[in-house]
């Protein structure tokens, strides 16, 4: 089934924290990416940034645990002989069970199944294993990072990106929050050294991201659904998206001239495993 087809047979349009009605799902799909016109625009670009930021780090064959729909294979295959998109089955269909139609057979998007926890590869395999927002919804994520350092060749290196200041979403699977400490804490635990720890973003632009978020989910909302996010309403969220453009865009200003980072949108993190590459 062509996936225009497959979108237009749901109810609604997921995105993000955000469900959209199904007819406008292409045109805000694309919209979302680049305009501030989106209340989510200034928390994307941030990740966007900080991924773009981690790519050069890769190289060889990468492992993306939890790929989902592989947003940023086209970042990375720049980079590497050979990307591997890795999903976990139960995690998507738990949340979305018309999930896996879209991502596996419509998409064909994925290169494995897999769990995190247990994945299915021989240590010492890859260069890079990429993580990107997937450490926050498993309930322990140790035995993770323990796996993800265990495919890793000697000299092979783990890009991670987590959440600091974001939302509840993907209800009940969202566990944590993370800071530097801990991701020292977990990168070490698991034999790996800790290159860097950078974090998205800073106090000014997460206050303007989380800002526009509350306004278009306090006002601009027509239901609230129990994973955490929430169907708009086009009359009251439509005449909201100047106001949340304009914070967007003030705050990313003021995120240029003031360093306080103690507050952000989410770290990076580069660990690399001790011994000698290939
Ligand atoms: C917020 S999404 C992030 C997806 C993608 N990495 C990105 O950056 O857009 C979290 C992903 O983690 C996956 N996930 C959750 N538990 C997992 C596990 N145990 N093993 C592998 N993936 C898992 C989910 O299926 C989901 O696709």
């Amino acid at each position: 089934m062509p996936l225009e087809a497959h979108q237009q047979s749901r109810v609604g349009e997921r995105s993000g924290a955000v469900h959209y009605p199904s007819r406008w799902s292409k045109s805000v799909r694309h919209w979302q990416k680049v305009s501030p016109f989106n209340p989510y625009w200034l928390d994307r670009r941030c990740l966007r940034h900080s991924v773009e930021a981690l790519a050069p780090e890769a190289s060889g064959v990468l492992l993306d645990v939890g790929s989902s729909e592989t947003p940023y294979r086209e970042i990375f295959e720049r980079h590497v002989r050979h990307y591997v998109g890795m999903e976990y089955p139960p995690a998507v269909l738990d949340k979305q069970p018309d999930m896996w139609d879209l991502l596996y057979n419509v998409h064909h998007l994925l290169n494995l199944l897999g769990d995190g926890r247990r994945i299915p590869i021989r240590t010492n395999s890859v260069d890079t294993v990429l993580c990107t927002e997937v450490l926050e919804h498993v309930p322990d994520p140790m035995p993770m990072v323990h796996e993800m350092a265990r495919v890793l060749k000697p000299g092979g290196k783990l890009l991670v990106t987590v959440p600091f200041v974001q939302p509840l979403h993907e209800l009940p699977s969202d566990f944590h929050r993370f800071t530097p400490p801990a991701l020292h804490h977990y990168a070490e635990e698991a034999g790996l050294v800790v290159e860097s720890i950078v974090p998205r973003g800073n106090f000014a632009s997460a206050c303007g991201a989380m800002l526009s978020q509350w306004i278009i989910r306090t006002i601009g909302t027509k239901t609230h659904q129990t994973d955490g996010s929430v169907v708009l309403s086009r009359w009251r969220s439509v005449p909201l998206l100047p106001f949340t453009a304009i914070i967007q865009a003030g705050f990313l200003l003021a995120s240029k001239f003031t360093h306080d980072d103690t507050v952000c949108h989410g770290y990076s993190l580069i660990a690399v495993k001790p011994g000698e590459a290939d």
